[in-house]
């Protein structure tokens, strides 16, 4: 997605820019800390064995980056299906949590030792596109320095019809297209929520249990997927889960989010957080 920098005002990253120019010296604090969206979390590959082809052209932090998730429980996160899968798993796909960053190694990472993906998803037509990862702390786990990390409530009120405002997080491209770069630092985006059935491009595409998001200047893209879509009414709440869409930042568009709130999915979180660790699956 493209729009606000979230952890810090421009002015100032302007500034710490240009002096990180001027003068080498101590790194620049960059105000992990400052984070202000504690639930965020970031679904990475730790395997390294980049090819030089890879290399040449993106950073390793761009390579690594793979989706977004949503911190609901400690130990969980909540994220798409299409992000996490066995293979994945055993090839050291990890999560951070605690910074808004994802270029200089910050905030707390965990290994990850199971999943529950929904038992319905179809890749093909991205139904029921729903995960929970579950994470454990181990020898690389360093939590001394990272940002805050707090779980977000999800949502438990009838389902949201359209102009209701939320918000998107995540690092996804600032453009449409195959390997264009992730973002270093976590944006946010405001949108509507739409009627799907009011985008004849998504006619047929989409079903009850999702939600449909627009923005006149902007959207989420490849690598948001999974992360949060919020609404803050008293207190933020979880009313979605970045899922997929016709491109990115296309005129008369839309997102396209899974549904949480009272009749959707709440009851196959709570399964799954319940269920055997044995299931990886759920329907
Ligand atoms: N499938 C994308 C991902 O893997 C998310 C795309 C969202 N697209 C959109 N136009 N809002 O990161």
């Amino acid at each position: 997605m493209r729009t606000l920098l979230l952890f810090a005002p421009l002015a100032l990253c302007l500034s710490s820019a240009a002096l990180a120019q001027a003068e080498p010296g101590p790194p620049i604090d960059n105000d992990t800390t400052e984070t202000n969206v504690p639930w965020q979390a970031q679904i990475y590959s730790s395997n390294t064995n980049w090819t030089a082809t890879e290399l040449a052209n993106r950073e390793e932090w761009d390579l690594a980056h793979k989706c977004g998730g949503t911190l609901i429980a400690t130990g969980w996160v909540l994220t798409a299906a299409h992000c996490i899968n066995a293979e994945r798993i055993r090839n050291g796909h990890r999560v951070r949590l605690g910074s808004a960053t994802i270029d200089l190694e910050e905030g707390a990472t965990y290994r990850i030792d199971r999943m529950v993906r929904h038992a319905y998803y179809d890749e093909k037509r991205h139904y029921y596109d729903i995960a929970l990862v579950h994470y454990v702390a181990d020898e690389e786990t360093d939590e001394a320095d990272a940002g805050p990390i707090e779980p977000i409530e999800l949502y438990d009120g009838p389902p949201l019809d359209p102009g209701a405002k939320v918000y998107a997080t995540g690092w996804g491209q600032a453009e449409e297209g195959k390997g264009k770069g992730f973002q270093p630092d976590l944006t946010e985006v405001d949108l509507t929520v739409a009627d799907c059935a009011s985008f004849p491009e998504y006619a047929g595409e989409t079903t009850e249990y999702q939600l449909c998001a627009t923005s006149p200047e902007s959207d989420t893209c490849t690598g948001d997927s999974g992360g949060p879509l919020v609404m803050e009414v008293d207190k933020p709440m979880l009313v979605g889960v970045v899922s997929w869409g016709h491109g990115c930042y296309r005129e008369n568009s839309a997102g396209v989010y899974i549904r949480i709130d009272q009749q959707h999915f709440r009851d196959w979180i709570d399964r799954a957080m319940a269920a055997d660790p044995s299931i990886s699956e759920m329907r």
